[in-house]
């Protein structure tokens, strides 16, 4: 994965715990790199092995930190300059998530090895929706209800995120539930 995502986790362990934690995770996964690059690509089992090593750290679940990564992404990305991304992403949560495919193909224009998820996203009833996450990796589900929850900040809703279908045997990709709580839809604008 791009080293954008690497230097993500990297920022929510310093913001955790500053720079001496991170300098202990990165140990603990045995990673070498002074820093990481952002445009340049490194293997997934760099990102795996620095979430393995958190979690063992911080006395996480390997998923706690890939949701808390997750959630952490929006927030990264947007003060990282892509922003100006989100303001085009539509006034909605709904309409968000049926654009992300179009956003990753975008960026894909200046990160030509980019391997990105593909998402599919259904109204199922009022303040609920279903969403279709496919990918070629593994495991990284728990990022996605982490993603969506702070979409969910983003949009100032209370959003409760379910991971309903698992991939594996049965099913060839990721579900969740998505409902906003109390009585906010979730196509109130932003
Ligand atoms: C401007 C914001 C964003 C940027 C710059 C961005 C960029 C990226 C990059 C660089 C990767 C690594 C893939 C690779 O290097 O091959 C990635 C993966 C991913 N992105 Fe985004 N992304 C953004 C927003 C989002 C949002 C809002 C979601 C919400 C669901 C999302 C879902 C994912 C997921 C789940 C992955 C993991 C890879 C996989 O599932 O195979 N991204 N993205």
């Amino acid at each position: 994965m791009y080293g954008l995502v690497n230097q993500g986790v990297q920022d929510l362990v310093v913001e955790l715990g500053g720079e001496a934690l991170w300098a202990d995770i990165k140990q603990r996964a045995g990673v070498e790199f002074e820093a990481f690059v952002g445009m340049d690509v490194y293997p997934d089992d760099i990102t795996g092995r620095l979430v393995l090593a958190a979690s063992a750290t911080l006395g996480l679940t390997p998923e706690e930190v890939l949701r808390a990564f997750g959630k952490h992404w929006i927030l990264y990305t947007g003060r990282k300059g892509y922003g100006a991304v989100f303001e085009t992403m539509g006034r909605t949560l709904p309409e968000f998530l049926g654009n992300l495919d179009a956003m990753h193909a975008r960026l894909s224009l200046s990160m030509p090895h980019l391997e990105p998820p593909s998402f599919v996203c259904e109204q199922t009833g009022p303040g609920q929706l279903r969403l279709e996450y496919w990918s070629h990796r593994a495991g990284l589900a728990p990022m996605v209800v982490g993603l969506v929850e702070g979409l969910g900040e983003l949009f100032t809703l209370d959003v409760h995120v379910k991971h309903t279908v698992t991939k594996g045997d049965r099913a060839e990709h990721d579900e969740f539930l998505i409902e906003s709580e109390p009585a906010r839809e979730l196509t109130d604008a932003r």
